[in-house]
């Protein structure tokens, strides 16, 4: 069963292979969806300090019912934070907020602040949050550390300075978007992708031939998705708060054939429609 199944981090720690991501759902209901994951089998769970649910995921964390030691939680530090001491003040304030003593693993959330993607120079400022990252991974509160969007100049900018290497590198990939020079540099590093938005944030629900395939296989096209980040050997974080959606998401054991793979590479997305506004989605 998929939800058993792990990948190993340069750091030697088990990652699940399938998590749950979060991203919009409300602070007040998240506590629920997480205690629904939970039960279904979800051991992996994906929120950030700008998802402005990290207390609910918490508290779903810590009332689930599974000891904390069988779970894997990922958060991410705020992408406009650029500094050392914002840094270290950010992780213990995640901790705090979500009422733990340690997370799996904890994310720069973007190279560049929201507001200026993929714009400006924050070589320096990357470097100085991820000393924070490393020392509090050495200090017991972070298991294991990366990064998120960073593209292949970022990392070397980080790999050139640090102590530890990122483990993990968070970035879009989807049917229709899949980096592949990107996905290549993280391997030769040992750094681990996961793929976020494996749905391309809904969107592939729209995609007549995506649709037209996954019927061939008798699975729904999130299904098809998801099988597809993971057949490329990522970690996958499909979003949503719906039981029903979780066990499907989470029903994958299928294989996709070689050529369906090549033909699933080949696609391309070029537009988010309305979510073409939030900057990972603009297509820069
Ligand atoms: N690091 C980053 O910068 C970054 C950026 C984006 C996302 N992420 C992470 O990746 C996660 C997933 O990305 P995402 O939220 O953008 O999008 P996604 O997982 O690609 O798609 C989510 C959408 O698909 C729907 N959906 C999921 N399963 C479904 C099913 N079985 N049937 C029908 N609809 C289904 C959800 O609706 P329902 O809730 O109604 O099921 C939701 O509207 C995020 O939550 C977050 O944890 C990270």
């Amino acid at each position: 069963m998929m939800l058993n199944e792990t990948y190993t981090l340069a750091n030697g720690l088990q990652i699940p292979k399938l998590g749950l991501g979060t991203w919009f759902i409300e602070d007040s209901s998240a506590a629920r969806a997480v205690q629904e994951a939970l039960a279904i089998g979800y051991r992996n769970i994906d929120t950030a300090q700008a998802y402005g649910n990290e207390r609910g995921v918490g508290e779903g964390i810590r009332s689930g019912g599974m000891p904390r030691g069988d779970l894997f939680v990922s958060s991410k530090l705020a992408a406009e934070i650029k500094d050392y001491a914002d840094a270290v003040a950010a992780i213990d304030g995640s901790l705090a907020v979500m009422g733990l003593d340690y997370l799996d693993l904890m994310l720069i959330h973007s190279p560049q602040p929201w507001n200026d993607w993929r714009g400006g120079d924050y070589a320096e400022g990357n470097r100085e949050a991820w000393r924070a990252l490393e020392e509090a991974q050495q200090a017991g509160k972070l298991r294991s550390i990366g990064v998120s969007n960073f593209q292949q100049q970022d990392l070397e900018n980080i790999l050139s300075v640090c102590t530890v290497a990122p483990q993990v590198n968070q970035v879009l990939v989807h049917v229709g978007n899949t980096p592949w020079d990107l996905l290549a540099f993280c391997t030769e590093k040992d750094i681990l992708v996961e793929a976020y938005s494996p749905i391309a944030h809904g969107e592939m629900l729209k995609n007549k031939d995506v649709s037209a395939m996954a019927e061939r296989y008798s699975v729904t096209v999130p299904q098809l998705c998801i099988r597809y980040t993971l057949q490329l050997g990522t970690v996958s974080l499909p979003k949503t708060s719906n039981p029903e959606h979780m066990r499907s998401n989470a029903d994958v054991d299928f294989v996709i054939s070689e050529q369906d793979m090549e033909t699933l590479k080949h696609q391309h997305i070029s537009d988010y429609g309305r979510y073409s506004k939030f900057p990972v989605f603009s297509g820069k």
